[in-house]
């Protein structure tokens, strides 16, 4: 049975992957922040090295995409520096890394599904300190896969999902971007498919790209929230320079998923987790 070492578990997809821990014939170990800093050296080659693992999944990162803006030195030192240290310490005892990264590496000029073989060009220092991560990784000759996935959403944590269901609490109406295009995807069913994969052992090493079929504005993507869970919300559109956030995003964002995922319609997955949430 492989053994799994999930580091940033408390984060939104590492309680998706502890809520289908049962369904699968792996050993997955949950490590938070406070069990495992990923930023500490010491502690991360320890772990590695006093238990035996097969995988080791990355959720931990710095996500606050606005605030990084301003706080280059930590989200530097989780999303690169601390990336750096998981792959060395993979590297060194031949641990498959897998990490999980962002649609943000990309600087969203494309007008169709940016490949992952497309050239990288981050337009915030969230997307660029994630891209350093990846080549970190690239460089460590560990066995890797990244993933990049965009727009994660679930019933957990904190999210773009959680956030439209709360604001339809106390709103009757709210403004969402509709120029920025890409996929929402739901952290549940990337999780699902990363256990199943890696059950099989047909997970693909090298940088891979996960993502439903289609493809939205945020706009929509709320829309579809609101109408799914039947909520009394009204969507109004806002452009990205009116909104005025402080990160710059790519306007597109959409990424054509790795051969190795099953594709499913992006509202099918949405709906798998509305009906989920009621259960
Ligand atoms: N959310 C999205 O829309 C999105 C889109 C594309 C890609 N991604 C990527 O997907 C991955 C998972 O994202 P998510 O949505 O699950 O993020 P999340 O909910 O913000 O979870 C990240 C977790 O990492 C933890 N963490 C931060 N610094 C750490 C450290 N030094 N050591 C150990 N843990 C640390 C955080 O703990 P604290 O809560 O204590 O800070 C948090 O529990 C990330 O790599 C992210 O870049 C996310």
């Amino acid at each position: 049975m492989s053994r799994i070492l999930i580091t940033g578990a408390n984060g939104q997809l590492g309680q998706c992957f502890k809520q289908i821990e049962e369904q699968f014939d792996l050993k997955l170990v949950f490590a938070s922040r406070e069990t495992l800093d990923i930023t500490d050296q010491e502690v991360v080659e320890q772990e590695l090295n006093t238990h035996q693992y097969d995988y080791l999944i990355n959720c931990a990162a710095y996500t606050a995409v606005d605030a990084a803006e301003e706080n280059e030195t930590a989200a530097s030192l989780i999303n690169e520096i601390a990336v750096g240290f998981i792959s060395k310490a993979c590297k060194k005892h031949s641990v498959h890394l897998v990490h999980i990264s962002t649609d943000f590496v990309f600087d969203g000029l494309k007008t169709s599904p940016y490949t992952a073989e497309d050239a990288t060009n981050p337009q915030s220092v969230y997307g660029s300190t994630k891209r350093a991560g990846e080549e970190r990784i690239e460089e460590s000759g560990a066995a890797y896969s990244v993933i990049r996935a965009s727009w994660l959403y679930s019933n957990v944590a904190n999210n773009f999902y959680k956030t439209i269901i709360r604001l339809a609490q106390t709103k009757d109406q709210i403004n969402v971007v509709n120029d920025q295009i890409g996929v929402p995807v739901s952290a549940h069913e990337l999780a699902k498919q990363l256990l199943q994969l890696i059950s099989n052992k047909k997970l693909p090493t090298g940088i891979l790209h996960f993502a439903h079929s289609g493809h939205c504005s945020w706009m929509e993507f709320a829309q579809k929230i609101v109408e799914y869970n039947k909520l009394d919300l009204r969507i109004e559109p806002i452009s990205t320079e009116a909104y005025g956030a402080a990160a710059k995003r790519p306007a597109y964002s959409v990424m054509k998923p790795s051969s190795c995922f099953e594709q499913i319609p992006w509202e099918k997955a949405l709906k798998d987790v509305v009906l989920a949430s009621k259960h």
